[in-house]
């Protein structure tokens, strides 16, 4: 019974259709210096301009096809142990999509359900793709509230982005999201741009902006467990380190756990205006696997940008 928001479409509609446009796999609109995907534009505007953090939420953000679903796994099962243990049989992530569980803010105000987030009691996790300089004023200044981000090594991103918009467009090919990658045009690129914001932020204020990476997670996933839950402000006791709780999260969203769980292998997420189905977030789960869709030749040039865009920050 709560009114629902203002439609971000009237709102800033015109806005958008007034924007630099690119027709891409999905159109994107450039706002100040982003590809936003244009269904969400004035959707993230509205967060933007509407979003009243509360001093203890945490916004899970990520480059997407960068570990978003993990991340929203991980940050889950640490941050509600308490009321769901890890290792119990009705744990929600066993029978819920990590998406599921935290709302993805490019929706919530797309589709005006922002009274949801209201209801939803504290600590809240939410998610969101945005661009560090995009946020919410109200995230990145002053208090603000605590921002968690994911990215990874930009060739694995671009085979994942690339399998997984197959879904949706049979017909794309690997050169186009490939070319897409290196010019920046991809969905919230430039990727490069995108990874900086979070970085700088992270140097900046690293008590309210954790930088995390897809490769380092996959290599030592309980220490990155610890320092996420010890960075939301629920540090791992030592009765629950000795009764093995890390162990039992890392467990819980391990890719071979998810992948297999029958609602991840059926079904689909909640948003009107794109739904994926669930198990197109489980392709391969490892690093590396570009090596089977990039050449040498493409890798460099890919690798070549980002070593001169990252040049003077410790990502080189
Ligand atoms: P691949 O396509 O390389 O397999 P996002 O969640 O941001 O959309 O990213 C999806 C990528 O994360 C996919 O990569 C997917 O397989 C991988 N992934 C999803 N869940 C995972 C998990 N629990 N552990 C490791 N990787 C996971």
């Amino acid at each position: 019974d709560v009114p629902a928001a203002r439609d971000p479409k009237e709102e800033f509609g015109d806005l958008v259709v007034a924007l630099p446009r690119k027709e891409q796999f999905l159109v994107g609109r450039l706002y100040r210096g982003f590809w936003l995907p244009e269904p969400y534009a004035p959707g993230i505007l509205a967060f933007r301009r509407r979003f009243t953090p509360r001093p203890d939420d945490v916004v899970l953000t990520s480059y997407p096809k960068c570990g978003t679903t993990w991340l929203k796994a991980l940050a889950f099962a640490a941050m509600a142990r308490d009321a769901y243990p890890p290792a119990a049989a009705d744990h929600p992530l066993r029978r819920l999509n990590p998406h599921a569980c935290i709302p993805f803010m490019e929706d919530i105000f797309t589709e005006r359900r922002e009274a949801k987030l209201e209801r939803l009691p504290s600590p809240r996790l939410i998610n969101t793709h945005t661009p560090y300089s995009l946020l919410p004023e109200t995230v990145t200044t002053g208090g603000g509230c605590k921002v968690v981000y994911i990215c990874r090594d930009p060739k694995d991103m671009v085979v994942s982005l690339y399998h997984f918009l197959r879904r949706l467009q049979p017909d794309l090919s690997f050169a186009d999201t490939f070319d897409s990658a290196l010019d920046g045009t991809v969905p919230y690129g430039p990727m490069w741009d995108h990874i900086l914001g979070y970085w700088h932020a992270s140097v900046a204020r690293p008590d309210r902006v954790l930088f995390l990476k897809y490769e380092d997670l996959l290599q030592n996933t309980g220490e990155h467990v610890r320092k996420l839950a010890e960075f939301m402000g629920r540090p791992f006791s030592a009765a629950e380190e000795a009764a093995g709780t890390v162990a039992s999260v890392v467990e819980l969203c391990s890719f071979d756990k998810m992948k297999n769980l029958e609602v991840n292998k059926t079904g689909a997420t909640e948003g009107k205006y794109k739904s994926m189905a669930h198990d197109s977030f489980f392709r391969k789960g490892v690093a590396g696997d570009w090596v089977n869709h990039v050449s040498p030749e493409m890798a460099t040039r890919l690798d070549e940008i980002f070593r001169d865009k990252f040049r003077g920050t410790a990502l080189t």
